[in-house]
């Protein structure tokens, strides 16, 4: 792959990866002594501590400076509490004040530190991959056992009330796909891109954020199959590091009911389960794909989510990247849209999740052409939030950190990445409001042309009475 591709070109992306993470850095004390040092997702729109965004950080940073993935998810765990819960969001420079609370899950409207609810749990994995790249510390593998066996018990305790193996989000955003089309059907009007939103956290919020009392009520929470399979491979790793089988035994569990209940033999794809009847969500998203990231996954399961789904041209296989929902369902969209990001646009974190099970299972050439595409997108739009993966475009937030995990997909060279100056990177809202606009701008042109050209047809098929070609 190295070779196809080109140590230069490697080495160039390594750097431009090293610049943003290390320009979206920040770290300091509270005023009560703690420290902190994490990566913005992308400042100014993202200036928080995400959870899964700095497990993907600290996975990219330890290629770099094992030092700073370190104190990126030991970062994270401060963040978290005595019992285990670790939040979705940390506000440690920056608190949530009453402008922006209301969008957030937090306990009260003004002044938390964190939110209440939770993210797709992906911590032990990160760990361990750090753990693996700290032989300067070669005690850090070990030093924080008790608080993941804490979190990840915290995790069953309280998100899997029935028992079956699989953990529930409460929220849409819980699982980091905030809207993708597979939650309309369940949350409807509190779609994360819909006002109910708003009272969906304040019903949560009245409740006090305890899962299993709010999963009791209420009937709108997902069994989600993304959020399960990172959480088996996180007990997988957990078990790993501590050496202790009985995390190995329940991450079994999770990914056997995974199978056995979410897997759709017709249509060959694994299926999110609603409410307390368990009821599928048949839309297609890359969540669907996702257990192909599990090595106990039965080979002519993940054959046919590859042959199927992944390589084919009218699903999956886009031109650039893996777009998040396939191409076939009605509510796919490419482009870019204020409120809405997971309906089809190619994230960097899909592509790092199923590239490896596609070399795994012996896709290697479609491995290398889905990598090499996501160059390009970042040769020639940067690290942008997502892309477009019809046309290519770059699509929200500039630098973004997470997109940077593109360098964990290619093969290592040696470099001077980390010897690239340090450029802290706040951001201009101006700037930022900007780049909004123009995007605004194209999409909407876009939009109008379709709907023009659609128009001309129709009235030459009254003409015609045949089919636009
Ligand atoms: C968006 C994404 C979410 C991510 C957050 C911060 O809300 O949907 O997955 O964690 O931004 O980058």
């Amino acid at each position: 792959m190295s070779s196809a591709i080109g140590d230069r070109r490697i080495a160039r992306l390594r750097a431009d990866a090293y610049r943003v993470l290390a320009g979206n850095w920040r770290e300091g004390r509270l005023a009560d002594g703690t420290r902190y040092g994490f990566t913005c997702p992308a400042p100014p729109r993202y200036r928080h501590q995400w959870y899964w965004d700095s497990c993907f950080h600290a996975i990219v940073w330890r290629h770099f400076a094992p030092a700073r993935a370190r104190e990126e998810l030991r970062t994270l765990l401060r963040g978290g509490r005595l019992d285990g819960f670790i939040p979705h969001t940390i506000f440690w420079h920056d608190g949530a004040g009453w402008r922006r609370a209301p969008f957030y899950a937090t306990h009260s409207l003004y002044g938390d530190r964190a939110t209440a609810h939770i993210q797709t749990p992906l911590l032990a994995l990160a760990w361990e991959a750090v753990a693996a790249a700290s032989p300067d510390e070669p005690g850090f593998g070990v030093e924080a056992l008790d608080a993941l066996r804490l979190h990840y018990d915290w995790l069953e305790r309280h998100r899997d009330p029935d028992r079956d193996g699989l953990i529930s989000i409460i929220h849409p955003d819980e699982s980091g796909l905030d809207d993708s089309p597979k939650y309309d059907a369940v949350f409807g009007w509190m779609s994360h891109y819909r006002p109910g939103y708003f009272w969906l956290v304040e019903r949560s919020r009245r409740l006090r954020y305890d899962s299993r009392a709010i999963i009791a009520r209420y009937d709108e929470h997902v069994e989600d199959v993304l959020v399960n399979v990172f959480y088996a491979l996180g007990l997988r790793a957990l078990a790993r590091l501590s050496g202790n089988r009985v995390y190995d035994e329940r991450a079994q569990r999770t990914e056997q009911a995974l199978v056995a209940r979410c897997w759709d033999e017709e249509r060959g794809l694994f299926w999110d389960l609603a409410g307390r009847d368990h009821t599928p969500l048949r839309v297609s998203t890359w969540s669907s794909l996702a257990p192909l990231a599990l090595s106990s996954l039965p080979e002519p399961i993940a054959r046919r989510l590859i042959v199927d789904h992944v390589l084919d041209p009218r699903r999956y296989r886009s031109p650039f990247g893996i777009p998040s929902v396939s191409m076939e369902e009605p509510s796919f969209r490419a482009g870019w849209h204020l409120f809405r990001c997971w309906r089809g646009p190619a994230w960097m974190n899909t592509a790092w999740l199923l590239v490896p099970a596609l070399r795994r299972h012996g896709y290697a050439a479609e491995a290398d052409r889905i990598v090499a595409s996501c160059l390009t997108l970042v040769e020639r739009h940067g690290f942008r939030e997502y892309y477009n993966p019809l046309n290519g475009e770059g699509l929200a937030a500039r630098r973004f950190g997470w997109s940077t995990l593109l360098v964990d997909l290619l093969p290592s060279v040696a470099d001077r990445s980390h010897e690239v100056p340090e450029a802290p990177f706040h951001g201009n809202p101006r700037e930022e409001l900007l780049s909004m606009g123009v995007e605004a701008a194209a999409e909407t042109s876009r939009r109008v042309g379709a709907a023009a050209r659609k128009r001309l047809w129709s009235s030459q098929d009254g003409r015609t009475g045949g089919e636009p070609t």
